[in-house]
């Protein structure tokens, strides 16, 4: 069986000559997945290439075997992935449950009326924000706006989620129901979840990948990162004595 998404020797250059990726290959499946850098590391750049929102300067990337490349497949890839983009702003003059039915119509969902709003009330259900799914998003807490970009994420029904630093801001308590909340999503769908925040993956993922400079430069196991070095007894120690040994710091 091919890979859910396999990316190959992606590069990406911005126009102002900056080089943000340098060559990265990656293979991910289901489960939960981390991905973890510093600030300005390519994290946003690789995920952007990952839902096919920017191109590379080179490389493949292949989703279920099919080649991303080829523009038809492009429209159904999208179909298959559910992005959280890390500046995400809900419609503030959208309840929650309206700002929902607005993303299913605006991907072109085939429901009727009645099973999108349904399924947005279910979503909204799981992502605890029944209580206030008439309220305004406008006037929602961080963590909320948070929990709604994941509802709106799912609402096609993907088979990968792809979130960009999701718990940045958030109060400790929000933090926590964040991962869990997570969590719970990895059991059915295949989460990739990049962050400069070792704390959010260390208990959640199933693999981690660290990327620094536009290069990844660790790819495996929580255990295998650790016992790369030595004495570390936290991810967070490992995860900065991974990136001094490449030349950076966590930020
Ligand atoms: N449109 C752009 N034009 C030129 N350079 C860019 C552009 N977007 C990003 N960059 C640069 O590319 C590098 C990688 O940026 P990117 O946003 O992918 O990093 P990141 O790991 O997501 O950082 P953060 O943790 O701050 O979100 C940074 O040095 C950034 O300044
Ligand atoms: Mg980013």
């Amino acid at each position: 069986m091919a890979p859910l998404i396999e990316l190959h020797g992606i590069r990406k250059t911005y126009s102002d000559g900056h080089e943000a990726l340098r060559g990265v290959d990656l293979t991910l499946g289901e489960g939960m997945f981390g991905l973890l850098g510093p600030n300005g590391a390519g994290k946003t750049t690789l995920l952007s290439i990952l839902v096919l929102a920017l191109e590379p300067t080179t490389g493949t990337m292949h989703f279920d075997g099919i080649d991303a490349a080829s523009g038809r497949a492009r429209l159904e890839i999208r179909r298959q992935i559910g992005y959280l983009p890390q500046d995400f702003q809900p419609l503030r003059n959208l309840t929650g449950a309206e700002y929902l039915v607005h993303c299913a119509r605006l991907r072109g969902i085939a429901m009727t009326r009645r099973n999108i709003d349904r399924r947005a009330r279910m979503l909204l259900d799981a992502v605890d924000l029944t209580d206030v799914s008439d309220r305004l998003s406008g006037e929602y807490s961080g963590g909320m706006r948070r929990r709604l970009g994941i509802a709106q994420a799912l609402i096609h029904a993907p088979r990968m989620l792809v979130i960009d630093e999701p718990t940045a801001g958030l109060d400790p308590e929000e933090r926590i129901h964040f991962r869990n909340l997570i969590a719970e999503v990895a059991e059915e769908v295949a989460v990739l979840l990049s962050t400069h925040i070792s704390e959010d993956i260390e208990a959640t993922c199933d693999r981690i990948a660290v990327l620094t400079n536009g290069v990844l430069v660790f790819d495996g196991g929580v255990d295998a990162l650790m016992s790369r070095s030595g004495h570390a007894t936290s991810l967070e120690e490992a995860y900065a004595a991974e990136l001094l040994r490449h030349g950076s710091r966590a930020a």
